[in-house]
């Protein structure tokens, strides 16, 4: 739904649209040119919306006064000109299959898509439309609030989708898909977005084809890059230096779908929009702070990538430090995406770069439980035998600033553990002086207040109270202040790659990855990725399925920290 709020005369008009961030738009791309029945032309720019509701309808102010609404029809019709082409690259891949198709369709059955969208998915094996669309309906559901029209809505969605055979670095075969982006278009305004699903080694070969070949000849051209962005710095520049020579970096949309999960986009509402958590956000209160990430399974199916990267290129350097960056950034100039990553790459560079005395490594063992055998990492036939790659990590990092000086980060990352989850643990400094430390006993920490964000499964936050055990005598315990989101928020929540992919087509950067973002990250961590290679680092084994190497609680306990994961029963 579109709503109206004209201010003033004409000259400065503008129009609100129902969507979900708030702001202004000021680059040329952004603004959209209105010829009136009276052949007059205004120039507007989209306004947004943070909650997506529509509003209920529509103004126009001159000098204070409310006038009649203008007719909207012509404004409709020249929306209806744009069009946008989502080319899915790499769409026989499991990626495409398992996620992008899928958040695709999610969209369009919640009506977020643009009224004139058409899919594309681009890859080398021979499919047809019709075969491409059979294998997408069997990864579709109508997840969100099920209705009654969920397979006319699939139908629909699958009528939309078309597939292109080609090569990865044919220009010609871009410029066949650039044909049909142009049959499907019918001379509107072309958007075209394209998903790069596909192996790192060809990212380049694809961007060089499909920017020369099929870029948008009216309207913008973007690109989704999903990781490995490089290994360490070094590839990492190259990357970029290579995707710079065919796109300018607002084209560039550098993927980490932690970034879009519901708990990790909360975390500056909750440190920003309470009075409660921001004063207490610093060393004088924290005492460390731990990011979590585990899986109940190994690398089934992955391993030939995995091996290629590890545990700390795959989850650390990229979705745990978004994390941590977000976690301990300053407070942003506004909401802007340019402001969000202003202060994002400012904390990262305040990083200390990691040395292997900071960092523990393991990789999984075999291991039979209740008569069932779990396989070895090295047991995957597409891993190396005797490979070294770590399948579990911990480290210890810190942020040398006024606000963090000395508090550490305390990050574990694991493949094939005893449970799925990834989480945010804050655990605050003991009371000064505490008048009921007697009730503790010897272990303080029992009554450490911990905030705790459970990103997933079970969505929730947390905060770790001490409180009195109702009753005549005076007994104390440690009780949770609970916000557990399947009870507040029935409705289910989205995909991460829903809201990233939305944001894509909207424009809107703020959850995608800078290069000076990506710069700062790999400093952190390529000398001691170089330095377990080199030195050839033996990984501590641990079982499948277990809590993982014990080494992890030596690491911990050298700044005086215990594991929040492992001693709470949450
Ligand atoms: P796949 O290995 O399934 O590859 C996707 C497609 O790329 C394949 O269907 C194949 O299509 C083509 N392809 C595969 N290998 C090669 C090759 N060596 N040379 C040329 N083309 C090749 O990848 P995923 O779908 O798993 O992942 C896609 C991207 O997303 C990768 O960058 C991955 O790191 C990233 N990613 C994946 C996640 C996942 O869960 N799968 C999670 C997060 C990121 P065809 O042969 O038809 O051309
Ligand atoms: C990907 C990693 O980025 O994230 C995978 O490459 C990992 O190894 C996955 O399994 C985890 O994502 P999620 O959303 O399932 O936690």
């Amino acid at each position: 739904m579109t709503i109206l709020r004209f201010h003033q005369r004409p000259s400065s008009l503008s129009i609100a649209f129902s969507s979900r961030h708030e702001r202004s738009f000021s680059g040329s791309s952004e603004l959209v040119t209105l010829t009136t029945r009276r052949n007059q032309c205004w120039r507007f720019s989209p306004l947004k919306s943070s909650n997506g509701s529509p509003l209920a309808g529509a103004s126009w102010k001159d000098d204070g006064k409310e006038m009649p609404v203008p007719k909207v029809p012509d404004i409709g019709s020249q929306l209806a000109e744009n069009t946008v082409s989502i080319t899915v690259v790499g769409a026989s891949g499991d990626l495409a299959k398992k996620k992008i198709f899928p958040a695709l369709f999610a969209l369009y059955y919640e009506d977020y898509l643009p009224q004139h969208f058409t899919v594309f998915g681009y890859a080398r094996s021979k499919l047809t439309d019709e075969e491409l669309r059979h294998t997408i309906s069997t990864t579709l559901t109508c997840r969100v609030d099920k209705r009654e029209n969920c397979s006319d809505k699939m139908e629909q969605f699958l009528r939309r989708c078309f597939y292109h055979s080609g090569q990865y670095g044919s220009e010609v075969d871009f410029c066949e898909l650039d044909n049909k982006f142009k049959e499907k278009e019918d001379g509107k305004l072309a958007n075209r977005l394209f998903y790069l699903s596909i192996p790192p080694n060809i990212f380049v070969d694809v961007v060089r084809g499909a920017s020369r070949s099929a870029s948008s000849p009216n309207g913008w051209t973007r690109f989704i890059v999903e990781k490995p962005f490089g290994r360490d710095s070094e590839s990492s520049s190259e990357l970029t230096r290579c995707l710079k020579m065919y796109l300018i970096e607002e084209q560039i949309f550098r993927i980490d779908h932690y970034l879009g999960k519901e708990l990790v986009e909360n975390l500056s509402v909750l440190r920003f929009a309470n009075l409660v958590f921001e004063p207490l956000w610093s060393r004088n209160y924290i005492r460390n702070v731990q990011l979590i990430f585990s899986e109940d399974f190994g690398t089934e199916g992955r391993g030939g990538y995995f091996d290629h990267y590890g545990i700390i290129r795959d989850i650390m350097q990229n979705h745990l430090l978004q994390i941590l960056a977000l976690f301990a950034m300053e407070t942003p100039v506004s909401l802007d995406g340019e402001d969000i990553r202003n202060e994002k790459v400012k904390v990262l560079r305040s990083m200390r770069v990691l040395k292997l005395d900071d960092v523990v490594v393991g990789q999984y063992k075999g291991h039979t439980k209740g008569g069932k055998s779990f396989p070895a990492y090295t047991d995957d036939p597409t891993v190396p035998k005797g490979s070294l790659t770590p399948t579990f990590a911990a480290a210890s990092l810190f942020i040398d600033n006024a606000r963090w000086d000395g508090v550490p980060f305390l990050m574990k990352a694991g493949k094939a553990l005893h449970r799925r989850g990834a989480e945010i643990r804050v655990q605050f400094r003991h009371v000064p002086g505490n008048l009921y430390k007697r009730k503790f006993g010897t272990d303080l920490d029992k009554a450490t207040n911990e905030l705790v964000i459970l990103v997933q499964p079970n969505e929730a936050i947390y905060l770790k109270i001490n409180n009195k055990v109702p009753g005549l005598s005076m007994r104390l315990d440690s009780s949770n202040l609970n916000l557990l989101y399947s009870e507040r928020y029935p409705r289910e929540i989205p995909d991460a790659y829903e809201r990233l992919l939305l944001d894509a087509i909207e424009g809107e950067r703020r959850l995608f990855i800078r290069s000076d973002e990506l710069d700062a990250a790999w400093a952190i961590f390529s000398p001691l990725l170089r330095e377990l290679e080199e030195k050839k680092v033996v990984p501590e084994l641990y079982p499948y399925g277990s809590r993982g190497p014990v080494g992890a609680h030596y690491l911990a306990a050298k700044y005086n920290v215990r594991w929040g994961d492992l001693s709470d029963s949450s």
